[in-house]
């Protein structure tokens, strides 16, 4: 079977009920990412980092999987698929999406706030344990990890490594073919994950508003939301196979 990698961003779970981020009612509007999305922010004002992604998980617990990533779920009885999202979601999982490489963590894990492995990079030598959150809260400060350090959510923040888009990377070069779905390709490294792909292998970039994407290969622009997007290039995809 031939390798289908499929790179995912906040659009493809838009269907679902889940905010993007830079639309116009994406969370970055009403949210400063300074407040809420790097480490400084979390060494600020720890309970308010905190509170905002408790909120966002029970938003995630309460929304169920669409038709994008239901249409993948069936794609895997043609290719060999593997997920790359953005998304800390888990809506491609409960979908029965098999391989899912989450580039920019889980929401539904916490990891220990020790400040030693937030700046520890791409270091091999730090090993981060990822612990499953049972419910949807993580309480600060009496939820600490095993080494002491109150948990926090297992979401890399920005100015944060990511660790994941080694093994991404090395995903995109044995595609065979490309889905990209829902990101505006504004943040790297994900936005950059395309470039590695063969030159010969066609990408479809599903989105009603997409970003740009200037490469040799073929560029399939699907202006649509995902679900739709997925629908009209179903057969297409299938005849590829
Ligand atoms: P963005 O909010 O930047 O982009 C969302 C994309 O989804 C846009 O290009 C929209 O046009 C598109 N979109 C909206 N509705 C859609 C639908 N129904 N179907 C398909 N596409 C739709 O989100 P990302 O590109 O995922 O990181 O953002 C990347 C990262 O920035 C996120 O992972 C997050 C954020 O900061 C962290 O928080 C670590």
């Amino acid at each position: 079977m031939k390798n289908l990698v499929i790179i995912s961003g906040a659009g493809i779970s838009a269907e679902s009920g889940v905010p993007t981020f830079r639309d116009s009612d994406g969370l970055w509007c009403n949210h400063r990412v300074e407040d809420v999305a790097t480490y400084t922010a979390w060494e600020k004002n720890p309970k308010l980092v905190q509170d905002f992604y408790n909120e966002r998980r029970k938003q995630v617990l309460s929304v169920e999987p669409n038709a994008a990533h239901f249409a993948i779920t069936e794609l895997q009885n043609h290719f060999n698929v593997q997920v790359i999202t953005q998304n800390v979601d888990d809506l491609h999982e409960r979908a029965g999406n098999t391989n899912v490489l989450h580039l920019h963590g889980n929401i539904r894990y916490a990891k220990s706030s020790n400040p030693d492995l937030a700046w520890a990079g791409m270091s091999a030598t730090v090993f981060e344990e990822h612990y499953l959150i049972l419910g949807d809260t993580i309480n600060y400060p009496e939820d600490t990890a095993p080494d002491g350090f109150p948990l926090r959510p297992d979401i890399v923040w920005f100015g944060e490594a990511v660790p994941a888009i080694i093994d991404a990377s090395e995903i995109v070069k044995t595609a065979d073919i490309i889905i990209v779905v829902g990101t505006s390709l504004q943040v790297y490294p994900a936005a950059s994950l395309v470039y590695d792909a063969k030159n010969w292998v066609p990408i479809y970039y599903i989105d009603p508003n997409p970003g740009d994407i200037t490469i040799a290969n073929e560029v399939n622009y699907i202006k649509e939301k995902a679900s739709v997007g997925f629908d009209k290039i179903k057969e297409t995809l299938i005849s590829l196979k």
